[in-house]
């Protein structure tokens, strides 16, 4: 399997939940990775999908899952989304006292492991814990609900791990997830982002699959610099 360089992970949140299945495959053959929030209305006001669904949807296409569990004691919970066939979980780290042993887990299940930075977190507590994920995601917003604004400041973040994770040759993804779109995806990928979450920039989209191909353009020409 080759690695993409640049990854573009729709976020289900925005699509229409009585139609799950057919959203998930308008945007196969053009996403990377199904981006798939998990929200338990405790550690977010907000309350969305839990396993149940993750798992009737593992059938249902193709796509790898990135789970992002936006919920309190992830510890209990996500290596059952590992066990379902996750390809990546990410947890936030304001939610998990030992981050490398639940990621330690999240491995063995056999899945790629994400640690997540919320908006009021800063990041350089967690810098030396990256060797042991495999996935970072930033929040370019308050984590809980789509439709968000963008907040660029947050991009500052995103420039400090790109630097660790360059001179530590980690290797590691480095995700934004919250108000990417066509007029902001240019300047996360500047900052060093190399996977992108987007839900209402591409399930907003009269045709996801071609809102997921305009973002990867744009990304890909802010990195190349063309
Ligand atoms: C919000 C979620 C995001 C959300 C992004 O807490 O983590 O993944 O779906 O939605 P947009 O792209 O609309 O900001
Ligand atoms: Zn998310």
């Amino acid at each position: 399997m080759t690695v993409p360089p640049l990854i573009v992970a729709p976020s289900i949140l925005a699509a229409d939940f009585a139609r799950l299945a057919e959203e998930v495959r308008a945007v196969e053959g053009a996403a990377d990775w199904l981006h798939v929030d998990v929200m338990d209305n405790h550690f977010v006001p907000n309350l969305t999908i839990g396993l149940p669904v993750v798992q009737s949807l593992r059938a249902a296409t193709e796509l790898p899952f990135d789970v992002h569990l936006m919920i309190t004691d992830p510890h209990r919970w996500a290596p059952g989304y590992a066990d379902a066939g996750a390809y990546n979980v990410t947890f936030h780290a304001e939610a998990c006292d030992n981050p490398v042993a639940l990621a330690k887990d999240l491995r063995a299940a056999g899945a790629k492991a994400g640690l997540a930075i919320d908006r009021d977190t800063p990041i350089e507590p967690y810098l030396e814990l990256l060797p042991s994920f495999d996935t970072l995601l930033i929040m370019t917003i308050k984590a809980g609900f789509g439709g968000q604004r963008f907040v660029p400041e947050l991009l500052d973040k995103v420039r400090a791990a790109r630097r660790h994770v360059d001179t530590g040759h980690l290797e590691l993804r480095i995700e934004v997830d919250g108000g990417i779109a066509a007029d902001t995806i240019e300047q996360a990928a500047a900052a060093g982002a190399d996977a992108f979450v987007a839900g209402t920039a591409v399930y907003g989209a009269d045709d996801p699959a071609e809102a997921v191909r305009r973002l990867r353009g744009l990304a890909e020409r802010a990195v190349s610099g063309v």
